[in-house]
């Protein structure tokens, strides 16, 4: 960690906020960031109080903030709300009915959609009707596994609207992938569509659901819609087509009035070990801090058009497409496909045509657009840009600069935001007005958010030392626990610092010398590849699953584009030939139990692994071969220092 550490505290720069964004700005000077962060510390149950008060509550809750019973938080208890009513109806009583709330633009050339609030809310009440029609009531699982196309937001608002917990499983998932987190939750309805597009090409997402509903016998019905016009199997009783179904359906179903702790939905994201964890968020607490940090970071107005590019099959993409946008009554664009295609310039063809004025991406996309060269966003006019944004992993500071001034044109100060699934919104960003923001550094806590640096032991440490970063507060909109497993959710997040009652992010973090934070990446067995959590042990895990395999052990390597890439070492079993396409076949099975996402860059065969005189896999001394690094610190726990030598010299 220690070299990161040095690297980054040499960034100098300092940008201070545009005198003209800061004047319209919602937060407009240090002084008021400051008091009114104290104030979210000092009296959360104020200060969250007020905020809650700016949304729709059927009824008023009894008491803000309960952490009776830490680790498990409650907020709003009492109150009654519905998030998808604070997304639609209340708009509509408003000048805002009319508004576009969704723009889509769908990855073939010319293919173009806007829902109004009126449309969009009609759509919700009939997909709800749809729901409910199906036997799906308040409380039960519904998967959604689609294209980014409206009828995701669509399934996903119907879901809160009746108050049953969707689990959005990301596209790219495989079927194994699916049946795991099918299971977990115990589904009971799947949505999907036909296919989507994907660099020109379908994906066809409904082969993959046939293939996990043969294992999945909790679901009971799978709605399908219809979107690349392509064969698919329907199972006769249990798959039905979307658009069957909305055509018979009702316009009109009112908004149930659900507890503020009612489980909204449940999303899976890698831990260090076991199987992925099923975070689960609930109501009134992510309502409000997804809506606060949508105000005030995104400094959102209403004639902003705003295009955060997630999928939302990520946290990204439920917090800031869906739920933090829609509530604020935003214009929110919506884009199906890839960045390059047909051409590298999609992207920027994209925020020319509609306008876009916030633009939120990842570090990733960033490094991807830099590759492709200055002269895609050239050709077009990004004057409409007046902020932006980042998340997903750290931003180096040549693309932050590069961001700043080939696309922000120098004048659209970054939004550099941390937070994580757990988290639920944004917790460390500066505030676009006021924050005079350092290429590379989250800089500062959101409100009513109180982290430390600290070591092992707890102790707080000095400007210039790396450590564990932990949250020192229960905030809104936290993760209540894992789905279904409480004692893990204590594990992982709490017991570490269970005497302090902190909150372990599971991230390193050091703050410079003016205070500011910066991130340096993950303190655990978590990958981040492309913005997106993989954990080592379940790559490991699918390559063991291989018949030629008998070990494996998977790390990071830095990578230029993805951030993080994935390097496994394996031991082939007796007789196993390493030749002939071995690797390939490797890299298709993990596709296959994983998604394309998990697949290595990187495979290295093998005859031993490094390991400690107790067994562990030495992963330290495997990330700098991968790395192409020179070992350095302590080798003395390892057990046979040739399997090092060796390794190495297979690479020459
Ligand atoms: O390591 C941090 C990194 O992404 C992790 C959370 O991943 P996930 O739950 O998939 O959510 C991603 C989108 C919120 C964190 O533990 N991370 C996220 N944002 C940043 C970041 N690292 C540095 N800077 C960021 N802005």
């Amino acid at each position: 960690m220690s070299g990161n550490i040095e690297s980054v505290l040499n960034e100098t720069r300092t940008f201070p906020p545009n005198e003209a964004f800061t004047k319209q700005a919602a937060i407009s000077s240090w002084a008021q960031y400051e008091s009114m962060y104290k104030e979210s510390i000092q009296d959360p149950e104020k200060f969250w109080g007020d905020v809650a008060g700016q949304l729709h509550w059927f009824k008023k809750w009894d008491r803000v903030r309960n952490w009776d019973n830490p680790p498990f938080a409650k907020w709003f208890e009492g109150g009654k709300t519905n998030l998808a009513y604070n997304c639609l109806d209340k708009h509509l009583n408003t000048w805002r009915r009319n508004k576009a709330a969704i723009i889509w633009e769908g990855e073939p050339v010319g293919e173009r959609r806007t829902l109004t609030y009126l449309e969009l809310h009609r759509q919700v009440c009939k997909f709800a009707n749809v729901l409910k029609s199906r036997g799906i009531q308040s409380g039960d699982s519904v998967a959604i596994y689609m294209p980014m196309v409206p009828e995701l937001t669509i399934a996903m608002l119907a879901c809160a609207r009746i108050g049953a917990v969707h689990s959005i499983i990301f596209g790219g998932f495989s079927a194994p992938a699916l049946v795991d987190r099918i299971h977990d939750a115990s589904t009971k309805m799947v949505i999907t569509a036909d296919g989507g597009y994907r660099r020109g090409a379908v994906v066809r997402l409904k082969d993959t659901v046939d293939e996990a509903l043969k294992n999945c016998p909790t679901v009971k019905s799978c709605v399908v819609v219809k979107r690349c016009n392509i064969d698919v199997g329907m199972t006769e009783g249990r798959d039905f087509w979307y658009a069957d179904q909305m055509h018979k359906a009702h316009a009109h179903c009112p908004a149930v009035e659900l507890d503020s702790e009612h489980p909204l939905f449940v999303l899976y994201t890698s831990g260090s070990t076991g199987k992925p964890k099923g975070i689960l968020h609930t109501t009134g607490g992510y309502m409000v801090g997804t809506y606060l940090t949508t105000k005030y970071v995104f400094d959102i107005k209403e004639d902003d058009t705003y295009w955060c590019t997630a999928d939302i099959g990520w946290v990204t993409g439920h917090s800031y497409v869906t739920y933090g946008p829609l509530n604020t009554g935003a214009t929110v664009l919506m884009y199906e496909g890839a960045p390059n295609f047909p051409e590298s310039d999609r992207f920027w063809k994209i925020i020319e045509r509609y306008k876009v004025s916030i633009f939120y991406t990842a570090p990733t996309a960033i490094r991807a657009f830099m590759k492709w060269g200055d002269e895609h966003p050239k050709k077009h006019d990004l004057s409409s840009l007046r902020l932006l944004g980042s998340v997903g992993e750290p931003i180096n500071p040549e693309a932050w600069m590069w961001y700043h001034e080939m696309i922000g044109g120098k004048r659209c100060p970054i939004v550099d935001t941390w937070w994580q699934t757990e988290t639920g919104s944004i917790m460390i960003t500066p505030i676009p007005g006021v924050t005079p923001t350092k290429p590379g550094s989250a800089t500062f806590p959101f409100f009513g958010v109180e982290p430390a640096i600290v070591n092992d032991k707890g102790e707080e440490l000095a400007n210039g030392q790396g450590g564990f970063l932990v949250i020192k507060q229960p905030w809104p909109s936290m993760l209540r626990t894992l789905f279904g497993a409480d004692d893990r959710y204590k594990e992982v997040y709490w017991e570490r610092f269970a005497k302090q009652g902190w909150y372990l992010a599971g991230d390193g973090a050091v703050r410079d010398k003016d205070g500011y934070i910066w991130i340096l990446g993950r303190i655990d067995d978590v990958l981040n590849v492309s913005g997106h959590r993989l954990s080592t042990m379940e790559v490991e895990s699918a390559l063991v699953a291989h018949a030629a395999v008998v070990e494996s052990a998977v790390v990071g390597f830095k990578h230029e584009v993805k951030g993080e890439g994935i390097a496994a070492f394996v031991i082939l079993g007796k007789g196993q030939d390493k030749g002939h396409g071995t690797a390939e076949a490797l890299k298709l099975h993990v596709r296959n139990m994983i998604g394309a996402i998990a697949v290595p860059d990187q495979i290295h065969f093998t005859d031993a692994l490094p390991k400690t005189r107790s067994g562990k896999i030495m992963r330290r001394l495997l990330r700098d071969v991968a790395n192409g690094v020179d070992t350095k610190g302590d080798m003395t726990t390892l057990e046979d220092l040739t399997v090092l030598a060796k390794l190495r010299s297979d690479e020459e």
